[in-house]
């Protein structure tokens, strides 16, 4: 009997190493190995066999069983290997890696992170508020009269409910001070949207930079001061800033900032980058009757407000003179940033 099972042990191993491909080598296995192969019908023979064999005969079977397995696990690793080599064949595994594109920043992105990093490092906290917003927080909390221009249906997306697309984000300012109390000091980035034309300064969806600070004794001094550094920390010490006097419902006095732009072979010429001016009393005014308290009181605090526009630091930043270039998606341009 034992002899038997070394003759299927001989047997299963020739097969097994004759076996060319994974298919062939499982074949062997069931063969072999399986519920129904040639070890397991051998073993069904135990019964037959004398007590005093058993030992012997059981003996043979696990020998037999160690042997096969090794055989078809050593098998599958020598057929693994071929399919390897052959998969590889004929490339040359010395050359140079091809090289994949890799991804890079916007450079909005770029600049509104560093336009974040500089003024965080001012004192500014991060704040933020919806684009879909009210009218309420939107104009006339910024005491921004129902005549006013920006109001107009031809200036501003509205939505059939009263909502709109905030035109700018000074909303946050409104949202802001309903709840904290001061003094406050936030920066808040994000987008705009205005029913302007297209054109090489103008898209109707864009990206400002809104700030506020608001506190005792507060002065225009701070404001001038404050941008100045800003805009010399974001485009080198000697950036030429010019503040105009403005308008603004929500700011008096008002002011619009230019800094000059440079593009390579062309004139330089002043490009507008902000708005800014004290906070009006009438804003704080109105905030003090929401909140229905003292903490913004116009006789105990003064403030100051901009906003500038992301897409315009972008410009000036990187010369760049049309401002769709920044959302055409085209990476022959984006990928001089990146
Ligand atoms: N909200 C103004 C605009 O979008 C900018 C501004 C912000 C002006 C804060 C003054 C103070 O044009």
């Amino acid at each position: 009997m034992t002899t038997d099972i070394q003759t299927i042990q001989d047997q299963a191993v020739a097969g097994i190493s004759a076996a060319t491909d994974q298919r062939s080598l499982e074949e062997a296995r069931v063969a072999f190995l399986g519920k129904k192969g040639t070890l397991a019908a051998a073993a069904a023979g135990m019964k037959d066999i004398a007590n005093e064999d058993k030992p012997a005969f059981g003996a043979a079977l696990n020998k037999a069983r160690a042997a096969i397995t090794t055989a078809l696990e050593s098998k599958t690793l020598e057929l693994q290997n071929l399919a390897d080599q052959k998969s590889i064949a004929g490339i040359d595994l010395t050359l140079p890696a091809r090289q994949l594109p890799a991804g890079g920043l916007h450079p909005l992105t770029i600049v509104k992170d560093r336009a974040i990093q500089i003024l965080r490092r001012m004192g500014f906290a991060l704040a933020d508020g919806p684009e879909i917003e009210t009218e309420y927080h939107c104009f006339d909390a910024l005491n921004t009269p129902d005549d006013h221009p920006a109001r107009n249906e031809k200036d501003t997306f509205y939505f059939d409910g009263g909502k709109l697309l905030r035109t700018h984000t000074s909303s946050v300012q409104i949202r802001t001070m309903e709840n904290t109390t001061p003094p406050v000091r936030i920066i808040a980035p994000g987008s705009a949207y205005r029913r302007d034309d297209v054109d090489a300064t103008h898209l109707p969806v864009f990206n400002q930079l809104e700030g506020l600070y608001v506190d005792q004794d507060v002065k225009l001094g701070d404001l001038k001061g404050t941008l100045e550094y800003f805009l010399q920390a974001m485009f080198g010490d000697n950036t030429e800033v010019r503040f105009r006097p403005h308008f603004f419902p929500f700011t008096e006095p008002s002011f619009e900032i230019d800094v000059k732009l440079h593009v390579q072979g062309q004139e330089p010429k002043w490009i507008e980058v902000a708005g800014c001016g004290m906070v009006d009393p009438a804003v704080f005014k109105s905030i003090s009757k929401q909140r229905g308290d003292e903490s913004f009181a116009p006789a105990k605090v003064t403030g100051y407000a901009f906003g500038m526009g992301i897409d315009r630091l972008a410009m000036i930043q990187y010369g760049i003179k049309d401002i769709r270039a920044l959302i055409e998606n085209d990476t022959r341009f984006l990928s001089q940033f990146a």
